[in-house]
C-alpha cells in the first residue's frame, strides 16, 4: 500500500504540509488529484484499531472511505452519537480528532451515508486503561497496547501527513505551531485547565523524539516534572508511594484537565481509586455512635472555598509522618494536627 503512494505525485504534496494549518492541507490535496487510492469497496476504521489498548481519552479515529465515497459520516461512541462538523468527503481518508474515551472498553462505530441512509459501517472496540478506576485497570483478554507513532502505523498518513520531526523545533511559543498540533488540537481545546509547557506547544520538551518508542516520556516521568517544578519532597522522611515512584502522571494529567491541577479526578474521587477501604470504614476517629470522621462534602476549614477532601488532611506528595498529615510535625502531639481545623470553628 505504501508504494502505491510513494508512486503517486501526492507524496511530494503531502510532505509540503508540515507545519500548514489544516485547512491548507486540504486545499492542496484537493487541487493534487493524482492521490493513489487503495480501492476498497467497504469503510473501515484505521485508527484506533479493534482491540487495542489506549492510554490517553482522546482518540483520533481515522477511517478510510470506500471508492464510492460517502456524503455523510456519523461516528457514536458507545452508541451514542459524537457531534461532528459538517464537511465533505472527496478524500479516501477522513480524519477526526478528539473522540473522548470513558475509562475501560469502548466502542466505536463509524457509519457511512448516501442520501441520508446509512449504506456501510465499521467497529472498533478499544479499551482506554486507567490505574484510578477498576473498570480502566484490566484491559479484557484478547486486547493489546497500541502504539501508533511507529513505521508500520504511522505509513499510512505519510501522504497527507508530515511524521518526521528530527528537524522541527523543540519548543513553541505558540501551540498552533506545533507539528503536534494538527492531529493532537483538541488535548489543548477539550478541557479547562491546560498544563503551561503543553499550552505553548512544548511537546517535544517532554516527548523525545530520539526515544523508542518514538516519542515516548521516559518513565518515571517524575523526573522531568520536577526540572520544572522545584519541591522539598525528595527531601522528606516519608514519599507516598506513586509520587516517591515518580509516577506524577497516574494523578496529574501532563496535558489539561478540568480539575484544578490537572488532576485526572477530583481530590475528592481522586485517592479512593487505590485506597476504597478507606472509604469502607470509619477513618481517623469512632465515636460512641461508630462515627467515622467525614471524609468529604464539607467546607474545608483550612482551605477557604475548597471542598473537605482527603487532601485536605494528607499531603498527596511526601510529608513528616507515616500518613503525610498536612502541617503537622509527628513530634508534638496529634492534637495539634486536629486543632488546625477545630479550633478554627
Ligand atoms: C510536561 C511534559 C509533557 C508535555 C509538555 C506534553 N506531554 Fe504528552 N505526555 C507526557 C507524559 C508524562 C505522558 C505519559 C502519561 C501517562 O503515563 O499516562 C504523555 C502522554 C501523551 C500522549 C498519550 C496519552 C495521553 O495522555 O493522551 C499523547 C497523545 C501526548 N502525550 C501528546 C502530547 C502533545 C501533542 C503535546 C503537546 C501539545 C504533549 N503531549 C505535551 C508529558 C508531556
Ligand atoms: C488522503 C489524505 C490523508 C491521509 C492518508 C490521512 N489524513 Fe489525516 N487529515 C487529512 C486532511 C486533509 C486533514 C485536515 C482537514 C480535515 O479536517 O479533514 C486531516 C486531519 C487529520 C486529523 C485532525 C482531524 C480534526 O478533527 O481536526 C487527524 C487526527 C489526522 N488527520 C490523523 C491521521 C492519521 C492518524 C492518518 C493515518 C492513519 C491520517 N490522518 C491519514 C488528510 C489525510
Ligand atoms: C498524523 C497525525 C499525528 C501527528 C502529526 C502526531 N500524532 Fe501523536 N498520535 C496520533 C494518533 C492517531 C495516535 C494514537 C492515539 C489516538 O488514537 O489518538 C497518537 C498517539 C500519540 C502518543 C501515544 C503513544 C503512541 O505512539 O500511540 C503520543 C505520546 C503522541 N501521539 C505524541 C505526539 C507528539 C509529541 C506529536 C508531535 C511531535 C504527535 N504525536 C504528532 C496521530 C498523530
Ligand atoms: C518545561 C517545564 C515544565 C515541566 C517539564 C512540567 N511542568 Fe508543570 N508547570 C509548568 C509551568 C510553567 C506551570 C505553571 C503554569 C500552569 O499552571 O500551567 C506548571 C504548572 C503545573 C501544575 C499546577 C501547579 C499550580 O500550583 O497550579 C501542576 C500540578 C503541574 N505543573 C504538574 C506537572 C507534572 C505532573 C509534570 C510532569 C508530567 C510537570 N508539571 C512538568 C512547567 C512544567
Ligand atoms: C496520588 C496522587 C498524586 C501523585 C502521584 C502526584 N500528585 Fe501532585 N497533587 C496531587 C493532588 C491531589 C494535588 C492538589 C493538592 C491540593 O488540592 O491541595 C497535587 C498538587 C500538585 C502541585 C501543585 C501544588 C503543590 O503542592 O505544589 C504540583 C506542582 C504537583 N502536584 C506536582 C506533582 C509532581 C511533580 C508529582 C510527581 C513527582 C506529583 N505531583 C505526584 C496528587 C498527586
Ligand atoms: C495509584 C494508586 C494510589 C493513589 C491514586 C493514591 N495512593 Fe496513597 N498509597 C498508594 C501506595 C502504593 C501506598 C504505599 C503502600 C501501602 O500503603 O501499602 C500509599 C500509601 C498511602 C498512605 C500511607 C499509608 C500508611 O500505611 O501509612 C496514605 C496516608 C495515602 N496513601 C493517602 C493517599 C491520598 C490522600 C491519596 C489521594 C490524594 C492517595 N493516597 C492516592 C497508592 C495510591
Ligand atoms: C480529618 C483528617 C483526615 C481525612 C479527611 C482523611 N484522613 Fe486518612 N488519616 C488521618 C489520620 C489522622 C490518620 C492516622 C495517621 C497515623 O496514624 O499516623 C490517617 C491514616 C490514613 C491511612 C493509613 C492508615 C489506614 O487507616 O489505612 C490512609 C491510607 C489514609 N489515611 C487515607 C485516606 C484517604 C484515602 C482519605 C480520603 C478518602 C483520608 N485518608 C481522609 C486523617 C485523615
Ligand atoms: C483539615 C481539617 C480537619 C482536620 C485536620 C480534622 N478535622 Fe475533624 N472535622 C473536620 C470537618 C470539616 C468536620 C465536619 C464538620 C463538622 O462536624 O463540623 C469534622 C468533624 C469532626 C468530628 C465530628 C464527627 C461527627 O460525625 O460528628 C470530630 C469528632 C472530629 N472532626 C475530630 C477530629 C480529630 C480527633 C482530628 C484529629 C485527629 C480532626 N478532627 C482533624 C475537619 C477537620
Amino acid at each position: 500500500m505504501a508504494s502505491d503512494f510513494k508512486a503517486s505525485g501526492a507524496v511530494k504534496l503531502g510532505r509540503l504540509t508540515g507545519l500548514i494549518g489544516a485547512a491548507a492541507l486540504g486545499v492542496c490535496l484537493l487541487g493534487g488529484a493524482a492521490v493513489a487510492e487503495p480501492g476498497d469497496s467497504h469503510i473501515k476504521i484505521v485508527t484506533p484499531p479493534d482491540k487495542s489498548v489506549l492510554e490517553g481519552p482522546l482518540a483520533a479515529v481515522t477511517v478510510r472511505l470506500p471508492t464510492d465515497r460517502p456524503d455523510e459520516i456519523q461516528i457514536f461512541l458507545n452508541r451514542r452519537r459524537v457531534r461532528l462538523p459538517k464537511r465533505q468527503y472527496r478524500q479516501y481518508m477522513a480524519c477526526f480528532d478528539g473522540v473522548e474515551l470513558a475509562s475501560g472498553k469502548n466502542e466505536i462505530r463509524v457509519v457511512a451515508l448516501k442520501g441520508g441512509k446509512p449504506v456501510d459501517e465499521s467497529t472498533s472496540t478499544v479499551f482506554l486503561h486507567s490505574e484510578l478506576s477498576s473498570d480502566g485497570a484490566r484491559a479484557p483478554e484478547g486486547f493489546s497496547g497500541y502504539t501508533f507513532h511507529e513505521q508500520t502505523h504511522e505509513r499510512v498518513c505519510l501522504p497527507c501527513h508530515q511524521l518526521d520531526f528530527s528537524k522541527t523545533a523543540e519548543s513553541e511559543t505558540r501551540a498552533e505551531n506545533s507539528p503536534c498540533y494538527q492531529c493532537h488540537k483538541k488535548m489543548l481545546t477539550t478541557y479547562a485547565n491546560v498544563h503551561g509547557p503543553a499550552a505553548v506547544g512544548g511537546c517535544l520538551g517532554c516527548h523525545d523524539r530520539g526515544a523508542k518508542p518514538k516519542l515516548s516520556v521516559p518513565k518515571p516521568e517524575g523526573k522531568l516534572c520536577n526540572s520544572c517544578h522545584e519541591n522539598s519532597w525528595p527531601s522528606m522522611p516519608f514519599g507516598h508511594g506513586p509520587t516517591a515512584a515518580g509516577s506524577c502522571a497516574i494523578c496529574h494529567d501532563p496535558h489539561a484537565s478540568n480539575q484544578p491541577y490537572f488532576l485526572r479526578k477530583s481530590a475528592a474521587d481522586l485517592c479512593a481509586g487505590c485506597h476504597e477501604e478507606i472509604l469502607a470504614k470509619p477513618h481517623v476517629i469512632v465515636g460512641f455512635s461508630n462515627n467515622a470522621h467525614p471524609v468529604r462534602k464539607w467546607p474545608d476549614p483550612y482551605h477557604p472555598g475548597k471542598e473537605f477532601t482527603c487532601v485536605s488532611c494528607h499531603n498527596p506528595h511526601a510529608g513528616l509522618t507515616p500518613a503525610f498529615l498536612q502541617n503537622y510535625d509527628g513530634i508534638s502531639p496529634i492534637s495539634n494536627f486536629c486543632i488546625t481545623c477545630h479550633a478554627m470553628r
